[in-house]
């Protein structure tokens, strides 16, 4: 069943003008009394561990099909930085791992917290001209957290198959709104609880057979147990033989409202989505008298003030690296923009070039 876009916005229930999935996604309706369902059994003793399984299984297979790639080369966790543990404990001491200067540190730390590798950090608009043959590494977030700026994805992917360096892609700020080349890199990070409009606590990671089976089951639990089930008690260790290794116990209730949400998703359709979030995004540049551009966060420098104006107005945008950070997601209305531009009118201080 295909849902519009219209059709979608009803099932959001913010009490506020929300442009502020960058920082964390509104619940579809569906997803968010799932939630609460699992959360309200607990109360009365009657969550069950088959509920947790399900959801984990059926938001798996959702956010592979998002994706573009089979399920069993998805594994979930937590959050990002533990993923990204797992990458910078595979490598060898003395790898090169590169980095966009500026990207998110649950993306970088782990690689930093290894003092054995070496970390070079160039600008996002460089990173693929700096891959050469000294790179093990790329690491780079899909979408900027900070400014929304998109990573060079074709002229980094041309570059790391070049010269032999393996990518992980973090697309904790794309994937639910940009289509993403997922099976042309080595590995995918993705935290759930933001343009994937999951709550707190559920991440995904997936790639390449070979550079997932790389990877170290490091924190690896029952749940990464080939038959989870028997894989509770005791010796010998027993895996699961695909991604599912890595997995890590879930988190019931995030679980329980992420899988509702994923195939929301799927329903409106990640095409859609991404026309419908440039769309809103093109009007409020339009309206600032901004360029065009290509993302769906848009940072501009504002006035003194106008993070408390916008709060007070029950507008709910971030303030990162000292900008005024706006998202635009499906949620959000032409009203929303308007509303917004309104709100900032001669508060922002345009770039010299626009
Ligand atoms: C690009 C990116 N990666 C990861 C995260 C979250 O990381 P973690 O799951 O480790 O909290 C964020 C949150 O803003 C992000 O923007």
């Amino acid at each position: 069943m295909n849902i519009s876009i219209r059709d979608a916005q009803r099932e959001f229930s913010a009490e506020v003008t929300f442009l502020n999935t960058a920082s964390y996604g509104l619940p579809p309706r569906v997803a968010h009394e799932a939630m609460l369902a699992a959360e309200r059994d607990r109360a009365a003793g009657l969550l069950t561990t088959d509920l947790g399984d399900a959801a984990v299984t059926r938001s798996r297979e959702s956010f592979a099909r998002l994706i573009g790639l089979p399920a069993d080369r998805v594994a979930i966790g937590p959050q990002v930085s533990y993923f990204v543990g797992l990458v910078a404990a595979s490598l060898p001491a003395g790898a090169t791992v590169l980095v966009a200067d500026g990207d998110f540190t649950s993306l970088l730390f782990p690689f930093l917290a290894r003092p054995e590798l070496r970390v070079r950090s160039v600008p996002l608009e460089r990173i693929a001209d700096a891959v050469d043959g000294g790179v093990d590494l790329v690491a780079v977030s899909a979408v900027q957290s900070a400014d929304g700026a998109l990573a060079p994805m074709e002229d980094l992917i041309g570059a790391a198959r070049a010269h032999g360096a393996r990518i992980l892609l973090d697309a904790t700020q794309a994937a639910g709104w940009l289509p993403l080349p997922a099976d042309r890199v080595d590995l995918l990070v993705c935290g759930g609880y933001k343009w994937l409009l999951g709550p707190r606590g559920t991440c995904f990671l997936a790639g390449t057979a070979e550079a997932l089976a790389a990877l170290p089951p490091m924190a690896a639990g029952w749940y990464a147990g080939d038959d989870i089930w028997n894989s509770i008690y005791g010796l010998p260790l027993r895996l699961a033989a695909d991604a599912r290794r890595l997995d890590m116990s879930p988190a019931w209730q995030a679980w329980a409202g992420h899988a509702p949400a994923l195939e929301f998703l799927e329903q409106v359709g990640i095409e859609a989505i991404h026309r419908h979030d440039l769309a809103m995004a093109a009007r409020f540049r339009a309206g600032l008298g901004l360029p065009p551009g290509d993302s769906a966060i848009v940072s501009v420098g504002v006035a003194d003030g106008t993070a408390e104006l916008l709060r007070d107005n029950k507008l709910v945008a971030a303030v990162r690296a000292g900008l005024l950070r706006c998202s635009f997601h499906l949620s959000t209305t032409e009203e929303d923009v308007d509303r917004a531009l309104d709100l900032l009118a001669g508060r922002v201080r345009l770039p010299a070039t626009a």
